[in-house]
């Protein structure tokens, strides 16, 4: 079954999400269905996401949820781990990596405001390993001002992610930008409607070689 049909037959927790991103989970996750990993949810709520995940990922799956709502503690369950804390506490954040290790996937649905987005994306980006996924999602906050967005704003995650295209391609600016750990550990951003995703990796070799014919690779 894929997500998207589990996410219509669900008869369990309630999951709140929007339809357009199941295609975007299956894209982005999907390579780590059934492998032994940590994913942390940002945002628990009626805790049918974190069962959603376990469905998804299968009994090798650590599923961690954090929240500030002391209520959806709740949601635990064998394999589902729920801690309460705010995620722009990094003292918070640091408990939960002390307990769980570092996350191979984050993703953050949780209260959508522009500072604690950021927050928690300084705190876990750095830390997380090769091949590792960060997803920020319900972005068209990024365009509303009571999440602290605004099209203009420098500091809404869209404008961020912006900005990190050029981070990305940091060696190829003729020394305008400098490389930065988003050009160093970084393997690809993508975009979506309300989503930004990055995936973590190294690009260290950097050559464009034209081969055929009696070419040498040099
Ligand atoms: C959109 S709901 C999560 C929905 C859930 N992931 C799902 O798909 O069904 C957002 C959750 O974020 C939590 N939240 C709000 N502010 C937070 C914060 N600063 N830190 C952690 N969680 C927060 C809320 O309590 C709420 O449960």
């Amino acid at each position: 079954m894929n997500l998207w049909q589990d996410f219509l037959t669900n008869d369990q927790k309630i999951i709140h999400k929007w339809v357009h991103y199941f295609p975007i989970y299956e894209r982005h996750f999907s390579g780590w269905r059934n492998k032994s990993l940590t994913f942390l949810e940002i945002g628990v709520s009626r805790g049918g996401s974190l069962q959603m995940w376990q469905r998804f990922f299968g009994p090798l799956a650590k599923i961690v949820g954090i929240d500030l709502n002391p209520e959806c503690q709740e949601h635990e369950s064998p394999g589902i781990f729920v801690r309460i804390g705010d995620q722009s506490d990094h003292s918070f954040l640091q408990s939960v990596v002390d307990e769980f290790g570092i996350p191979d996937i984050v993703l953050d649905d949780g209260s959508h405001q522009m500072n604690h987005i950021t927050s928690s994306f300084q705190f876990f980006y750095p830390k997380m390993p090769k091949n590792a996924i960060y997803m920020v999602e319900d972005l068209h906050t990024a365009y509303w001002e009571e999440y602290g967005g605004g099209l203009e704003k420098p500091n809404t995650f869209i404008n961020i992610a912006k900005d990190y295209i050029d981070r990305l391609n940091a060696d190829h600016t003729r020394g305008k930008v400098t490389p930065d750990l988003i050009t160093r550990e970084t393997f690809g951003i993508s975009f979506y409607d309300s989503i930004v995703c990055l995936e973590k990796g190294e690009v260290f070799w950097k050559q464009a070689p034209m081969i055929g014919g009696q070419s040498e690779f040099v």
